[in-house]
């Protein structure tokens, strides 16, 4: 067997009637009792201007008082000057299952005169959590990893009835290629059922227009017609029109609900055809926040974790990831050096041994002048001796010398001894 090769490429798939129970139907349900054993985590991050209902909804949502209620800054007060990021952790539980419930506030979002980059802080918390993550899973002991990560982020849009503000489309940009975006328009009592319909056309055509990717409930293939449908009404919804309210009034019939009494009537919280505060809950609890947690894991964290390793100098091969060896780089490096160094050497060993060649045929051509002038005074003087030899023979045979040879200065002195 080849290790690489899939399953199903090497054994083909044969479907077997059981000839009675064997037990693994059950498997759903130890899945099941594990997961009710250990307990969830979700984080959820809220994103909008100040007084758009962000806390409200939060409690509303979760049905606790997770926020308490904020007394309003007195105007004198000192406001942050940056975007500040604060989470708030509460466990919850309902029907014995636990939830770790953790929400990440952004307070100061859109909140300056300047909001040029105010994304900017949001975007490295989230990245930040995404660093301790990938940090916890390459320890040694991976036993207890504790996952910080932002599943969702909940993006409020000021209920101005006209479309998105370049903040808003700035913020979406930035963000949904590491965080599941959903869209919210805050306040929706404040829109009449036309507006709410218009205003959610143009914002959906401005997101498709900057191609922000938002969270969409998923579909699969073998899915139930109930589950496709649920799907399909949900994304009917988005951008999610909500009304908040942590508080039980009472409406002209009688009931008590979640809402808020206006003298003209109730906008009640739970009830669909005020809001869709139902639907919003759906997707983001009940029904898809498992989803929520597998795409940042596998999808959003995937993508992070592959830019980030292969910023660090870590390559990957056509099938597995290969982390380069800090000990193997430095080899190569040193290979590399060495060739450098012998090549160096080697073209100053030619420079060297060009500069002796030229050297040494510099010293045979002077060896040769001088000995050439060698030989021509050797035999000049050999010439000399000869013709004074010739004149000492003269002389002592009493021959006169040739008188040219008197007539110069040169041959008297010689006559004289000289
Ligand atoms: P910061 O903490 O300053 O960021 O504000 P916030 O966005 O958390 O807003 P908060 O929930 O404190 O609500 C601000 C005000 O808006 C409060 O008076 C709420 O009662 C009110 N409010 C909240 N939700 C809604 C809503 O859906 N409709 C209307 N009309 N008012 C709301």
């Amino acid at each position: 067997l080849q290790p690489s090769a899939p399953d199903s490429v090497m054994s083909p798939i044969i479907r077997k009637k059981l000839m009675g129970f064997v037990g693994f139907a059950n498997l759903p349900n130890q899945v099941h009792r594990k997961s009710v054993r250990k307990g969830f985590q979700f984080t959820a991050m809220v994103v909008g201007e100040s007084g758009l209902g962000k806390s409200t909804l939060i409690n509303t949502l979760f049905n606790t008082t997770l926020y308490p209620p904020k007394a309003p800054l007195p105007p004198s007060a000192e406001r942050p000057s940056t975007v500040a990021i604060e989470s708030i952790s509460a466990d919850i539980e309902e029907n014995g299952v636990r939830l770790r419930l953790t929400v990440v506030d952004t307070p100061g979002f859109g909140d300056f005169v300047n909001n040029d980059e105010c994304w900017k802080p949001i975007v490295e918390n989230i990245e930040a959590r995404f660093d301790s993550y990938l940090e916890q899973e390459n320890r040694v002991n991976r036993q207890k990893i504790v996952d910080n990560r932002v599943h969702a982020c909940l993006y409020f849009i000021q209920p101005t009835g006209h479309s998105l503000k370049p903040i808003d489309i700035e913020f979406m940009r930035q963000l949904h290629t590491r965080v599941n975006l959903i869209p919210i328009i805050a306040k929706a009592d404040t829109l009449t059922d036309e507006e709410v319909a218009e205003f959610k056309a143009r914002v959906l055509a401005d997101i498709q227009y900057h191609k922000i990717h938002i969270f969409e409930a998923p579909t699969y293939e073998n899915e139930d017609e109930e589950a496709l449908a649920e799907a399909k009404e949900i994304m009917s919804k988005i951008p999610f029109a909500v009304v908040g309210s942590d508080k039980l009034v009472k409406t002209p019939d009688g009931r008590e609900v979640r809402g808020r009494a206006y003298p003209w009537g109730v906008v009640e919280v739970d009830n669909e055809d005020h809001c869709d505060f139902v639907k919003l809950r759906q997707m983001l609890v009940r029904t898809y926040m498992e989803e929520l947690r597998e795409y940042t894991n596998d999808v959003l964290y995937e993508n992070w974790r592959t830019d980030k390793l292969l910023s660090m100098g870590v390559v990957q091969d056509s099938t597995v990831f290969k982390e380069i060896n800090p000990a193997i780089r430095i080899q190569e490096e040193r290979i590399m050096h060495e060739a450098k160094l012998a090549k160096m050497e080697a073209e100053m060993k030619m420079v060297f041994q060009q500069k002796v060649q030229e050297k040494e045929a510099k010293l045979k051509q002077s060896e040769e002048e001088l000995y050439a002038r060698h030989r021509e005074m050797k035999e000049a003087l050999e010439k000399q001796r000869l013709d004074l030899e010739d004149k000492k023979r003269r002389i002592e045979s009493g021959r006169p010398l040739t008188p040219e040879k008197t007539s110069t200065g040169r041959k008297k002195n010689f006559l004289r001894g000289g």
